[in-house]
């Protein structure tokens, strides 16, 4: 973020932190259960939200160096990531084009894939290098087999592609205006650190909905987070579909005694961006986080947390050091928030309310929901 941007915000949070206050919605807002459960809602949010807009795949930092690949299984369509010799990012249904099967596993550095059938052989362009026995195979063009290309854009160190081939891309418009603030970030310039995976019984919109509110910090995390962290305090904005919510750390109050030219914001909030549909970007002070949620039916869900962290030579950190912000930020995830958000799941079979309740302390919320409704074409009754 800008030094200026940084200062307004700082403004911000500081009348909000003396007065008590946090962004609020103009009214409650009933969610209905069924967002969570419906069949049909989820058919159409796999057409409307997943097949038609670009989605965020992974970090450039994935991706580091040319001839790096990843493979990518989260939606339940095998793709595979290649970065070539150019340094030019493709995405490819991982798929041979003899009988289909899987020409890649997980991530390395490669110019080509050996499908483990038959060994037709890839280029990381998508080219088709080789076929044993061709003589006898046919005699058609080996540019006729090239593997499908899906569309994708790196673009403030992120990669963004679609999971149905000939969409086009606009990520600038998908993005509205929050592009140039996430690329302020410079996470193309950091180092991937971890990635983990995991699943949960949960509407994939479930996963990214713990993420929106700071109202249960001094509950749910009252050991964890609550000592960092201001509860009930969190500075929103909207930008279309996309949102992004400041949480506060109490160490913001550090700044109070420095001229305002020297005021860094950065060190002292989470910075929580929904890239819409299923993506949150967290800055995290010091390094920054990518977390996908992906549906695995209506109340299950796919959740990846990626790691970037300043690379080691811009920075005094040890991995020692960010193995322990990510044990914190798994633990916190894993014994506090998903598996109250199970429960939650579960109340939504249980027929005991229709709706659930967004308050006006939870703008982020309210928000996010709209945007899916808007995007789904589905009316609102607040
Ligand atoms: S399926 Fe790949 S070479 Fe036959
Ligand atoms: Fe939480």
């Amino acid at each position: 973020m800008r030094q200026v941007e940084q200062i307004i915000q700082a403004k911000r949070i500081f009348t909000m932190i003396d007065e008590g206050r946090t962004s609020m919605a103009e009214t409650l807002y009933q969610n209905p259960v069924d967002d969570y459960i419906c069949e049909n809602q989820y058919i159409k949010e796999w057409e409307k939200l997943f097949l038609e807009r670009p989605i965020v795949l992974a970090a450039s930092a994935q991706l580091a160096t040319p001839n790096s690949f990843l493979t990518h299984d989260l939606s339940g369509i095998p793709l595979l990531l290649t970065r070539d010799n150019e340094g030019i990012v493709h995405c490819f249904f991982n798929v041979c084009r003899h009988r289909g099967a899987r020409i890649a596993n997980g991530t390395g550095k490669a110019k080509r894939f050996v499908c483990p059938y038959h060994a037709w052989t890839f280029g990381n362009e998508g080219n088709l290098i080789a076929r044993p026995d061709e003589g006898s195979f046919c005699s058609s063009s080996r540019d006729n087999f090239q593997l499908t290309e899906l569309p994708v854009v790196e673009r403030y160190g992120l990669i963004f592609g679609g999971l149905k081939a000939n969409n086009v891309l606009d990520v600038d418009s998908a993005l509205n205006a929050l592009g140039p603030e996430i690329g302020s970030y410079e996470i193309a310039n950091f180092e991937h650190f971890e990635t983990y995976d995991a699943e949960w019984n949960l509407n994939w919109k479930l996963a990214i909905d713990t993420f929106l509110e700071s109202y249960h910090f001094n509950v749910l995390h009252h050991k964890s987070i609550h000592p960092i962290f201001y509860p009930n305090l969190g500075a929103f904005d909207g930008f279309d579909d996309n949102l992004r919510l400041f949480f506060i750390r109490r160490s913001i109050n550090e700044m109070r005694n420095l001229p305002e030219d020297e005021w860094k914001l950065l060190p002292h909030i989470a910075g929580v961006y929904v890239l819409f549909p299923n993506t949150v970007f967290v800055w995290q002070g010091e390094h920054a986080e990518l977390w996908h949620a992906f549906p695995l039916g209506t109340d299950r869900c796919r959740l990846r947390v990626t790691m970037l962290v300043p690379k080691a030579s811009n920075s005094a950190r040890t991995a020692e050091h960010w193995n322990r912000n990510l044990k914190l930020l798994l633990r916190t995830v894993e014994e506090e928030d998903f598996p109250v958000g199970e429960g939650i799941q579960k109340s939504f079979r249980s027929g005991a309310q229709t709706s659930i309740t967004f308050g006006q302390n939870e703008p982020a919320l309210q928000h996010f929901h709209e945007a899916i409704k808007r995007s789904l074409g589905i009316k609102t009754v607040l």
